[in-house]
């Protein structure tokens, strides 16, 4: 970022819906119980959106909240940008919705389909725009109603998706605050992994592809699996390495909340202790986009984030797609 404008998170908003789906719950829609999805994946509960919500509504709650916390009118944005494998419609976009719901009407608008990766395409591409001058004030949302695209007679995937939002202001901050690397990458390769199949140009929507399920998400959770831990610490490595910083510079791992055991991998990899990585998980499932920045607005509404702190921003999912990031925190404006 030398040269350039240096960027932060002047704040942060988050909104899950209030309806909660337990493992009871689920031990009663299919062949499950408690006992495997705790100790298979860590999750408790999920929060589901009501049939009225779409992935908009929920952006929208958690935008507001970013937007209060920093004091700044949905009119002083420049751009929105709405990380989502959930849109409301193809389009337009949700970014484009939201723009309208919010008010924010010099603010440019567009999605990112990065699945669980999405929160960190979205803040790498919105830190460009900011660092170059061109804008000041980028809302970056990730947001999810999976709910809407899962199955809820396969137990491979039903037990592991929630629905929430997650918003992070973006903007510029002194030059030893912000955002000091990134790494981002995709494996295309991997697409057919995690998947919905039909509803786009290859599979358009028919009464077979309807009959056949193929509007549902799916994912070969093993192989999924692996690559998540693989990429999960050599993207955080990366980012660490590029920032100049070692494993123990680390204050707060704010991870993917996809599974407890791939965070568990990271935790040993890098020897952090519990107070240094940020899991919810256990309340929420996987997000997908939503994961990351509603974890992250957690960790800062419990006093877990002070200034200075350096945190690495990690996720990975459906493209495939990984991203990790370094950031230093302050949330104070700079102002030239
Ligand atoms: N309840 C009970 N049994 C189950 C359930 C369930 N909910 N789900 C699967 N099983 C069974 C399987 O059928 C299988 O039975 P079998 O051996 O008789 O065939 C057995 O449990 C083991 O299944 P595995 O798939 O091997 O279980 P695993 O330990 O790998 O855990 C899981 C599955 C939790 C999905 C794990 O692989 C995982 O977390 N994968 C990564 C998911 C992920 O990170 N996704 C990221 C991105 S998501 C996105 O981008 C939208």
């Amino acid at each position: 970022m030398k040269g350039l404008r240096s960027v932060g998170i002047l704040s942060t908003g988050s909104y899950t819906p209030e309806k909660i789906l337990t493992n009871a719950d689920l031990e009663k829609m299919v062949d499950t119980s408690d006992e495997w999805i705790v100790s298979r994946t860590g999750i408790r509960e999920r929060r589901i959106a009501s049939d009225d919500q779409a992935s908009s509504d929920l952006a929208y709650e958690a935008a507001v909240k970013a937007l209060q916390k920093a004091n700044i009118s949905a009119e002083q944005l420049d751009m929105i940008i709405v990380a989502t494998v959930t849109p409301d419609h193809s389009f337009p976009s949700t970014a484009c919705i939201l723009q309208d719901k919010l008010g924010a009407s010099k603010a440019a608008a567009l999605d990112v389909s990065a699945a669980c990766t999405g929160f960190i395409y979205g803040i790498t591409i919105a830190t460009q725009f900011i660092a170059n001058g061109l804008y000041r004030y980028v809302l970056v949302i990730g947001v999810e109603a999976l709910s809407k695209i899962t199955d809820y007679t396969d137990r491979n995937t039903c037990v592991l998706f929630g629905d929430g939002a997650g918003a992070a202001l973006l903007g510029p901050v002194a030059s030893d605050k912000g955002f000091k690397s990134f790494d981002l990458g995709a494996d295309g390769s991997g697409g057919k992994l995690l998947s919905v199949a039909a509803g786009g140009s290859r599979n358009p929507a028919t009464a077979e592809t309807l009959e056949q399920k193929m509007h549902y998400l799916s994912m070969s959770g093993k192989e999924v699996f692996k690559f998540a831990v693989r990429v999960m610490n050599n993207a955080t490595e990366t980012v660490l390495s590029q920032a100049g910083y070692e494993k123990n510079d680390i204050d707060l791992l704010v991870p993917h909340q996809a599974n407890q055991r791939i965070i568990d991998s990271a935790v040993k990899r890098f020897g952090l202790s519990e107070d240094k990585v940020v899991v919810n998980l256990d309340r929420y499932g996987n997000m997908s986009s939503a994961s990351i920045p509603v974890a992250l607005d957690e960790a800062v509404n419990e006093g877990r984030v002070k200034d200075g702190d350096k945190l690495v921003l990690v996720g990975f999912g459906g493209g495939l797609t990984w991203g990790a990031a370094v950031l230093v925190w302050g949330t104070e404006e700079y102002v030239e």
